[in-house]
């Protein structure tokens, strides 16, 4: 699955920004990622709920909302509510990460646990029992077009063996520094769904630049087999 991220679109138009990835199926975005920032769990802010209940009347992607904020145990319920498919929180911001998960799926949402780069997987295999998504960071949370690291990998090889042998069920995500470049070396290592912002948004023609991605990632996605 390829989802754009709106975070590198043109803010005064979401809605034909969102039009450019909904069209024939092959260069249609399978998700539809928006960040949300708080400046206070990273240093940058950008939009929150009535925003996305907007998104939600103006397209039937489904809407994948990545929390980057302090206290999601009180705000994430609301994406939920408002209709987002996927909501994500951070563990690192997250008190109390089962309480969340429960509350997100109660609401009819898929229930998404982020760890940035630097936080490891093994402490929360057990919280991931709860949940639907997990997103692997590669890149520091807070802004679009920077560098991926390729160490997240070795989380995403982890995240998939686990997912392999039935420990977990999960959509592992990956959000960071995806282009034509990364892709395929993620896909390889396990990912099912890529956030891509600036290699879809920054392209002349968007559609095409997720068939591009797609394309790219589906040989090796093949290869892994899952
Ligand atoms: C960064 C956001 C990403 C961002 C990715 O904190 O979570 O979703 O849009 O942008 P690119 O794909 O340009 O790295
Ligand atoms: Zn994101």
């Amino acid at each position: 699955m390829i989802a754009p991220s709106i975070l590198s679109a043109d803010f005064a138009r979401l809605a034909d920004e969102i039009a450019a990835v909904d069209g024939e199926p092959g260069k249609r975005a399978d998700w539809l990622h928006v960040d949300v920032m708080d400046a206070h769990f990273v240093p940058n802010l950008t939009l929150g709920l009535p925003v996305v209940q907007s998104l939600l009347k103006a397209t039937d992607i489904p809407i994948d909302c990545h929390l980057m904020i302090e206290d999601p145990d009180r705000w994430a319920i609301g994406y939920a509510e408002a209709g987002a498919y996927n909501v994500t929180v951070h563990v690192e911001a997250a008190k109390d990460p089962i309480a969340i998960a429960k509350d997100l799926r109660a609401a009819g949402a898929k229930a998404g646990l982020s760890i940035k780069p630097g936080t490891p997987l093994e402490p929360y295999v057990d919280v991931l029992r709860h949940y639907d998504t997990l997103l692997v960071m590669s890149v520091e949370p807070g802004f679009g077009g920077q560098k991926f690291i390729a160490d997240v990998l070795d989380k995403v090889r982890r995240a998939r063996q686990l997912i392999d042998t039935g420990h977990l069920k999960l959509v592992v995500e990956i959000d960071g520094g995806i282009n034509a470049d990364t892709i395929e070396q993620a896909a390889e290592a396990g990912v099912d769904c890529f956030v891509a912002g600036s290699a879809v948004y920054n392209a002349d023609d968007p559609a095409r630049a997720v068939e591009a991605l797609r394309a790219k990632a589906a040989p090796a996605f093949a290869h892994v087999r899952r």
